[in-house]
């Protein structure tokens, strides 16, 4: 075991390296956001019917994202499946949660929330959630987010190449 100082050197340049990868790698597996619904006013009624919206509109829904309602009054989360029942707050058959919180996946396309309490809806307590293609895609008009975003199957290779470089090296 008498590495030289220039090769032990390298083989830590390289350690540090393969960390940083790793880091990297667990980065892009885990980097689904929790959004709180309404930011700190939570799940309620509003103080203006465009609040939800606007909200959601200066978010960045990835599907994988978690969605958290949160509320303390009396609420609900009423699921509903069209655009025309989310616009006419149409209270249906749809998924239905009671109790706060609730916690729900961000899927590919859109997904509509209202609460189906009184006027609530109206006043509102709703919420569409439409999702991008991929995680950490900036906000750009539909259709050119998923042509602008490096995938997996750029990143991947790069990284992998990476892996090997450094591997020629402590070797
Ligand atoms: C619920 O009430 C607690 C205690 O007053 C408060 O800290 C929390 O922010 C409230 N949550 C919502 C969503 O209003
Ligand atoms: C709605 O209410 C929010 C919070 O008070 C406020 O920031 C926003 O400007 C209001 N929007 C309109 C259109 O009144």
């Amino acid at each position: 075991m008498d590495h030289s100082m220039g090769r032990r050197r390298l083989f830590i340049m390289d350690c540090l390296v393969l960390i940083m990868v790793a880091l990297n790698i667990i980065e892009a597996a885990t980097a689904a956001t929790t959004f709180e619904v309404g930011g700190s006013l939570g799940w309620t009624v509003p103080p203006n019917t465009s609040y939800y919206a606007t909200w959601a509109s200066s978010k960045t829904f990835a599907v994988g994202d978690t969605l958290e309602f949160k509320w303390n009054s009396t609420h609900n989360v009423l699921e509903v499946m069209t655009k025309a029942e989310y616009d006419g707050c149409t209270k249906t058959n749809g998924p239905i949660w009671e109790t706060s919180p609730v916690v729900t996946t961000v899927t590919a396309g859109t997904r509509y929330f209202i609460c189906s309490i009184g006027t609530h809806c109206a006043r509102g307590q709703k919420l569409a959630v439409t999702s991008v293609a991929s995680a950490n895609v900036p906000t750009t008009p539909p259709g050119s987010s998923a042509s602008s975003f490096p995938t997996a199957s750029v990143v991947l290779p790069a990284i992998l190449s990476t892996i090997a470089i450094s591997f020629i090296f402590v070797i």
